[in-house]
């Protein structure tokens, strides 16, 4: 029998966006190829519609055009199935980011005119989006929210969250956030604290000097106290993950090390992001950008990533390890290509 490289992504996961795409992984790394609109189509139109269908029929053929940016290739299994798999059960994964609405503009992810589209969400779905989205929650095991805004600042997302914990009981949530209003307070009115599978807080820096850089209207202590709440948390056995999100730039990887100090005083994962400069801030990003190689700090971050301390952290750092120790990640293509003739 022929060779088939399997993906569990289209049959499980659903991204729900704004404007109301579905994707079935990361929107970037399928360059924006989604599957339908909650606000326009049914759930069976889009999980199991045309789009959905073409894309996992892709994926059995081992055609992998419509995922050139992938980088997750460790999910990728082998599959035994004679016929590929079209058609699925609803997702047990789902993203929620409809809004994305923030408390504070950090410098890399919005610029100081950012505006948010007050039509991510037609005003006559506004106050239906629960229904809309029961469909799709009916089998979910985990919402993650929200990778696009700040959860604790939208009150979309906070009723959101309120009115799925209320509907669907069993859903634990996966909670991404700036940490600055993720009191103990502010889980509890969501009726969360049993709930929570992850809890993801994003803190760019150790010196309050340099958050302030990078966090604009942020702070700084805040963050700090309520990530003692979290650890708390996590040492009850409350949070089952517990990640920081470290986006690395110019301006803060010398603290990298010192992050991962903290990272394991608070009981916590790190996760190095690489800068994604696909945005629409050129300028900056090129002082940012400290991993391009013609940036002049570039090898100081290849001194810094190759250090004891950085190396000595394979227990703490999540992702971004091979990365940023400059380790070669072998590509989609040859992965693909020694899968089929080994
Ligand atoms: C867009 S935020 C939304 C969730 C929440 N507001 C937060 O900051 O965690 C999700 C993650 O994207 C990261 N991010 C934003 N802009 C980025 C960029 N240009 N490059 C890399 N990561 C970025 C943030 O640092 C954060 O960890
Ligand atoms: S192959 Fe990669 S990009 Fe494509 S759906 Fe799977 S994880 Fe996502
Ligand atoms: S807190 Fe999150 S959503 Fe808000 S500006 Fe920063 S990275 Fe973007």
């Amino acid at each position: 029998m022929e060779k088939h490289i399997y993906c569990p992504n289209p049959y499980i996961l659903a991204e729900i966006m704004p404007y109301g795409y579905v994707y079935p992984c990361s929107c970037g790394w399928i360059k924006g190829y989604f599957f339908g609109n909650i606000f326009e189509q049914s759930f069976d139109e889009i999980w199991n519609g045309e789009r959905a269908r073409e894309f996992r029929k892709k994926l059995y053929e081992n055609d992998f055009s419509l995922c050139p940016g992938c980088q997750n290739l460790e999910i990728l299994q082998e599959i035994k199935d004679e016929k590929a798999k079209l058609v699925s059960e609803p997702p047990e994964r789902i993203l929620l980011g409809l809004d994305e609405y923030c408390d504070v503009k950090c410098i890399f992810c919005r610029s100081e005119d950012y505006k948010i589209d007050n039509n991510l969400i037609p005003e006559d779905k506004k106050d239906k989006l629960i229904d809309i989205l029961s469909p799709w929650l009916k089998n979910a095991k985990y919402v993650k929210t929200n990778a696009v805004g700040e959860v604790f600042a939208s009150k979309i997302s906070r009723d959101l969250i309120k009115q799925i914990a209320g509907r669907f009981p069993h859903i634990k949530f996966e909670i991404i956030t700036n940490g600055i209003q993720c009191t103990r307070e502010n889980i509890e009115k969501l009726n969360i604290t049993d709930k929570i599978s992850m809890m993801t807080v994003s803190l760019h820096a150790i010196k309050e000097k340099t958050y302030n850089k990078l966090v604009k209207g942020g702070n700084y202590k805040q963050v700090i106290e309520n990530l003692k709440y979290l650890s708390e948390l996590k040492k009850d056995g409350k949070i089952e993950r517990f990640e920081l999100h470290f986006t690395v730039t110019a301006l803060n990887y010398k603290e990298m090390p010192d992050m991962i100090r903290f990272a394991r005083q608070t009981g916590a994962k790190i996760r190095f992001l690489g800068l994604d400069c696909s945005r629409n801030l050129e300028e900056l990003y090129k002082k940012l950008n400290i991993q391009d190689k013609n940036h002049p700090k570039y090898n100081d971050l290849v001194r810094i990533v190759h250090s004891k301390e950085f190396i000595n952290a394979k227990d703490v750092i999540e992702q971004g390890y091979d990365y940023f120790t400059g380790l070669e990640k072998i590509s989609l293509r040859q992965r693909i290509f020694d899968f089929l003739h080994k």
